[in-house]
């Protein structure tokens, strides 16, 4: 029985990376699609995972708006990195398929409430603040979820936003401290592993050499989504961050990581969103989450090439 899915994102070319791979994956059932702001602002965030989805030829797919502001601060946006539309790289059709009229936290209070208990995953590629919302308006629903497999944080990597803080968690980290909080079994994809999950030229090529209109939209996608990263870090290529959550539900044997405690730093100004993970097991706080370290690079994009040449 396929594994059933929500899809928390903030579109966003790797997260749309991560959708694909999720509508391309027979061991997923993806129950709805929750946008958030983060990246850029919710309105353009639905609207890219609708694209997304079309593209993936999926136009039944439910996509829902969610929360358009942090907890408690202003949003934090990553033009920057992604481009002014969130999914800058290539030219995709306005989507024809309708944004769900339900709020996108409604749905996940609603969808975790009526399968079965412990049968719902919560993949969340961007700001936790659609999570937070519903564990705070429904708090029975955090014994029925199954698992949260989010991308979020970085620890010896340090930060990708400020010094010590990873985008996801720095954008909302009052709503990632109630999710590391909630008791809801946790892996964590940070940057350790994201940052080793890099684009190649051929892994770039492996892409539009599949000839196909998904295959053809992810080159460009990375192209674009590369050249941010390829200047900073001097690296051979960019990230794929978001997909690595998706990745590790279909072959968790491609990743390698700890059962560690992993605390959430909410008063510092220096150091806001730092995820303070206690990999060497110096304290005594009880672990929370399975946070990740390592992959097969090769395993990881071969398992990628392989499923988006079937959409
Ligand atoms: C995360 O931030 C966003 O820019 C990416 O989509 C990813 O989810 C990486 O820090
Ligand atoms: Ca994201």
């Amino acid at each position: 029985m396929p594994r059933k899915i929500i899809i928390d994102t903030d579109p966003g070319q790797d997260d749309a990376v991560a959708i694909l791979l999720a509508l391309a994956s027979p061991e997923l059932e993806v129950l709805g699609v929750t946008a958030v702001a983060g990246n850029v602002p919710l309105a353009l965030t639905e609207l890219n995972a609708r694209k997304i989805c079309e593209l993936a030829g999926r136009p039944d797919m439910l996509v829902f708006a969610g929360c358009a502001e942090p907890l408690s601060r202003k949003l934090v946006t990553a033009e920057h990195v992604h481009g002014r539309t969130g999914l800058d790289g290539p030219v995709l059709p306005a989507p024809t398929m309708p944004l769900q009229s339900q709020h996108g936290v409604d749905f996940i209070i609603e969808t975790v409430r009526k399968q079965p208990s412990g049968t719902v995953t919560l993949c969340t590629l961007g700001p936790l603040t659609n999570i937070a919302t519903a564990l705070q308006r429904a708090p029975d629903i955090a014994d029925k979820i199954q698992e949260i497999i989010l991308m979020g944080g970085a620890y010896f990597e340090v930060g990708n936003i400020t010094p010590t803080a990873e985008f996801n968690i720095y954008v909302d980290p009052e709503a990632a401290d109630i999710v590391m909080k909630s008791g809801i079994p946790v892996v964590m994809m940070p940057l350790d592993v994201t940052h080793k999950a890099l684009t190649t030229r051929a892994r770039i090529d492996a892409f539009r050499k599949l000839g196909t209109p998904v295959g053809t939209a992810v080159a460009n996608l990375t192209d674009f989504f590369e050249r941010f990263d390829m200047e900073k870090y001097g690296s051979d290529g960019a990230p794929l961050h978001d997909p690595c959550v998706i990745a590790y539900l279909v072959k968790p044997e491609l990743f390698k990581g700890r059962n560690i405690n992993v605390e959430i730093e909410i008063t510092s100004d220096l150091t806001l969103g730092m995820t303070v993970a206690d990999w060497w097991g110096v304290t005594d706080r009880s672990a929370n989450a399975l946070f990740v370290g390592d992959l097969d690079a090769d395993g990881f994009y071969a398992l990628l090439a392989e499923r988006l040449a079937r959409l």
